[in-house]
């Protein structure tokens, strides 16, 4: 897929830039044809003759060459690419390139490139935590930029958290996604999804929980995201890496799960509620661990709220789209949740059916809504996330 495309790399001063050389070589393996261009920090990172080995082309950093007055001209190279992709790109590169600074090749290359530009993010969990870079990041989306998300781990500060830039092969699937011929039919679309378990704390050790994997919300959340739709990923509890292109945002609790809904939920254009959310909570969470005495143990639960339902009184012009799991009179149950929940059409999943459910990367899925049923066979999650994502674009809002 990438085979004769022209990539300009651009490199900030980041630890990460380690990482730039993995992607280029992964990026020409690829086929595509590379030309790397660094900031003057990158170069205290990694070398320029790395770089120019694994790019097979010098690499630019400087305006001129002082020896000779040779221009590296940033408007030709903006005019070879069908690229133009950042990583890592540090906080600095980010406000710079959010308020047109134009103080090095990089960023000129930047003003000057009309070709798709995408950066993956790479700082500390304070620095991209800030209001600033959050402020930075989010007029960067405006301005059309393809944001790859950080991951979550361990930093260069020795912290923990996200800000981590994205693995090399995730941004490789990223800028696979970007060229793919998928016509980008939900350009400019902002969509929630929420997926995977919710957490409800007992006590500081134990919680209620479910088996939600969350493959399929994942499934939906990419599936979106690469028909050109922002994608808010709102998570529950799974080990799933966070789709290229897509902004996760973590929680534990069904009332975490439900703030983060109802904040974001105006300002978009729909969401796909398809976490497993908890019902019920402990009326209370004890501070501390619970001692096992020889009686049995009650806890009280109550009743938690339900996010769907909120979205769906709240939900105007917006689609909405649920999730139905299902062990016996599965239609007629999903049609009353589909009606009571307000939502466009619900996606019923049957326990009873052979390859359905938690856990597997299979599901069989009934799509209801409500004039029609349409039962589809057997079919991988991600088959059944594009079928869901057309009808979600038949909707047309
Ligand atoms: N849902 C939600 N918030 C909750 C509970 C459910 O957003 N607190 C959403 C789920 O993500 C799913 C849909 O509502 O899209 C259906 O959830 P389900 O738990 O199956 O339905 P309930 O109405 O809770 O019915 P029951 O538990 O009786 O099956």
């Amino acid at each position: 897929m990438l085979k004769g495309k022209h990539i300009i790399l651009g490199i900030t001063g980041s630890i990460a830039a380690y990482k730039s050389a993995v992607l280029c070589r992964l990026l020409v393996s690829a086929g595509a044809e590379v030309r790397v261009v660094m900031t003057p920090l990158a170069k205290q990172f990694i070398t320029p003759l790395t770089m120019a080995t694994l790019s097979q082309h010098p690499i630019l950093v400087d305006f001129f060459n002082p020896e000779n007055g040779e221009w590296n001209s940033h408007v030709k190279l903006g005019e070879w690419a069908d690229l133009y992709l950042i990583a890592p790109a540090s906080a600095n590169t980010m406000a710079k390139m959010a308020t047109g600074v134009a103080d090095n090749l990089l960023l000129t290359t930047y003003l000057s490139a009309r070709c798709p530009v995408a950066i993956a993010p790479a700082m500390d969990l304070d620095m991209y935590a800030h209001i600033a870079t959050q402020r930075n990041m989010e007029q960067l989306r405006e301005d059309g930029v393809h944001i790859i998300e950080p991951g979550t781990g361990f930093l260069a500060s020795g912290l923990s958290g996200k800000g981590r830039m994205a693995e090399p092969e995730q941004i490789v699937e990223a800028v696979k996604a970007l060229f793919s011929v998928k016509k980008k039919s939900l350009e400019g679309k902002h969509y929630l999804v929420t997926a995977g378990a919710t957490i409800e704390p007992i006590d500081p050790v134990r919680f209620i929980s479910n088996h939600s994997s969350g493959k399929m919300g994942y499934a939906i959340a990419e599936a979106l995201s690469q028909r050109g739709a922002r994608v808010t990923l709102i998570s529950g509890r799974t080990a799933l890496a966070c789709p290229a292109g897509v902004e996760r945002v973590d929680v534990l609790s069904a009332r975490d799960m439900y703030e983060a809904c109802v904040e974001r939920f105006e300002e978009s254009d729909g969401a796909v509620m398809c976490a497993a959310v908890a019902d019920y909570t402990p009326v209370e969470v004890a501070e501390q661990k619970i001692k096992k005495s020889d009686d049995n143990l009650s806890l009280a639960l109550r009743r938690t709220d339900d996010i769907a339902a909120t979205l769906g009184q709240r939900k105007g012009h917006r689609v909405l789209v649920g999730f139905a799991m299902e062990t016996e009179a599965e239609e007629a149950n999903a049609q009353h949740k589909l009606e009571r929940k307000n939502f466009d059409f619900i996606v019923l999943n049957s326990l009873r059916e052979q390859g359905a459910g938690f856990r597997g990367d299979t599901n069989v899925v009934t799509l209801i809504d409500p004039t029609s049923a349409e039962k589809l066979p057997l079919m991988s999650k991600s088959d059944v996330a594009e079928r869901i994502a057309d009808k979600i674009e038949s909707l047309n809002r």
